[in-house]
């Protein structure tokens, strides 16, 4: 039972100004998450006078089997068809398929792309955004370059000279979509200010969110538990147990403490028991759509790819865990730590076909050593 939640307070947060002063919202990104972050949002511009009822949504364009544009069939029907259909989400939500045109007049931009999209998508950016402005991504993943991995939030933050927050949480998009209580978290930097408006924005009566000074871990607890979901889908498709699975999904948060620590010193042991820590990491083991491939890989004795399996099951959908598994390994290698992270750098060697699914639960004697590593890393 969803508890009684006290909504953000309308008028103390801010007063009601005239229209200049009231905030534009953006969403860039229209997938299952992005459009039901959309609707979230727009359910609280119409409430809360501090916004501007109109909420863009950048759309991918896409044409339809009918023939159709995706933007106008949304804007249409205001459904997402391809990507959340039967769900409306909401008369103030306006699709727009032009990047440039849909962030120009918004000062508040949430970033909610497969991450894979987001260099291409900063760069088109560049210096097309209003002075001042704030963003928040709810993008999980990571972009690996020479210097080191580098987080969304700090890819957008360095490329656009703007300060990012994120959100992070056990939050299966079809399950929020029709309006199933769960959590949030966001992270954020120094301005608390700005994270209150943040949770003003996305927070409803079945979607509570809290916000906690650890912009870091909180980013890298929604990104590195998708590899642990891969990890527990194999265990699923072998017919492992529950006790498998919770024994993989304890040694995956293990490994995604240390490894956040090792990265970022300032991360925090309390960000783990947020929703963005054991909560995601146990929706996404028991529900999520990386499980639920690599289910379908193991099954398969590894014998059919994540590629083929991604297109075929998920109908656009992208997969993050198997890319985030990839990167990390690069990670891993190139500063000598694979010895240190058995599960993170299995799950990577089976999903290339280098390793057996079986071999998931086949590293146990090597006794992760986190004090061999001198120092904190250098990232971007
Ligand atoms: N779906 C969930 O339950 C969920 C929950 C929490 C967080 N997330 C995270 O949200 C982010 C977005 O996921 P989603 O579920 O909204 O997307 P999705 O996987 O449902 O959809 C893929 C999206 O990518 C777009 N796309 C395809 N090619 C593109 C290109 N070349 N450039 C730009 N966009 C392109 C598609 O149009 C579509 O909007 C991911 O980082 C994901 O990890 C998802």
């Amino acid at each position: 039972m969803a508890p009684a939640q006290e909504l953000p307070p309308e008028t103390e947060a801010e007063p009601l100004g005239d229209a200049a002063d009231k905030s534009r919202v953006t969403v860039v990104g229209s997938g299952n998450w992005g459009s039901v972050a959309a609707k979230l949002i727009a359910s609280n511009t119409l409430r809360l006078p501090s916004f501007h009822d109109e909420v863009r949504m950048w759309v991918f364009e896409e044409i339809l089997p009918s023939g159709e544009k995706l933007t106008d069939v949304i804007n249409s029907t205001n459904e997402n068809v391809k990507y959340l259909p039967g769900i409306k989400l909401g008369n103030n939500v306006v699709a727009d398929p032009d990047l440039e045109n849909a962030v120009k007049d918004a000062n508040m931009l949430v970033f909610v792309t497969p991450h894979q999209f987001m260099e291409g998508i900063c760069k088109r950016l560049v210096g097309k955004v209003k002075e001042g402005m704030e963003a928040i991504s709810l993008i999980k993943g990571m972009e690996v370059k020479m210097e080191g991995p580098c987080m969304i939030s700090s890819l957008i933050s360095e490329q656009l000279g703007i300060n990012c927050c994120v959100l992070m949480g056990a939050n299966i998009a079809n399950e929020i979509a029709v309006e199933k209580f769960s959590e949030a978290t966001v992270g954020y930097r120094e301005n608390r200010d700005i994270a209150e408006k943040w949770v003003q924005l996305f927070s409803t009566s079945y979607f509570m969110v809290s916000p906690v000074q650890d912009v870091e871990g909180v980013e890298l607890c929604g990104t590195l538990k998708n590899v642990v979901a891969i990890a527990a889908g194999f265990v699923d498709g072998l017919e492992m147990g529950n006790n498998t699975k919770a024994a993989i999904m304890r040694i995956g948060l293990r490994e995604m403490k240390a490894f956040s620590k090792l990265l970022f010193p300032s991360v925090k042991d309390t960000t783990f028991f947020e929703s963005c820590g054991v909560a995601d990491l146990i929706t996404t083991c028991l529900g999520g759509r990386n499980r639920k491939v690599a289910e379908a890989f193991a099954k398969n004795g590894g014998k059919r790819s994540f590629d083929e399996l991604e297109a075929e099951m998920l109908q656009g959908q992208k997969l993050q865990g198997v890319s985030t598994a990839r990167e990390l390994y690069e990670v891993l290698s190139h500063r000598g730590w694979l010895e240190l992270f058995p599960l993170f750098a299995t799950v990577h060697e089976i999903s290339t076909g280098r390793l057996p699914p079986s071999a998931i639960v086949e590293y146990s004697e090597h006794k992760p050593n986190f004090s061999l590593v001198q120092g904190s890393a250098q990232y971007c």
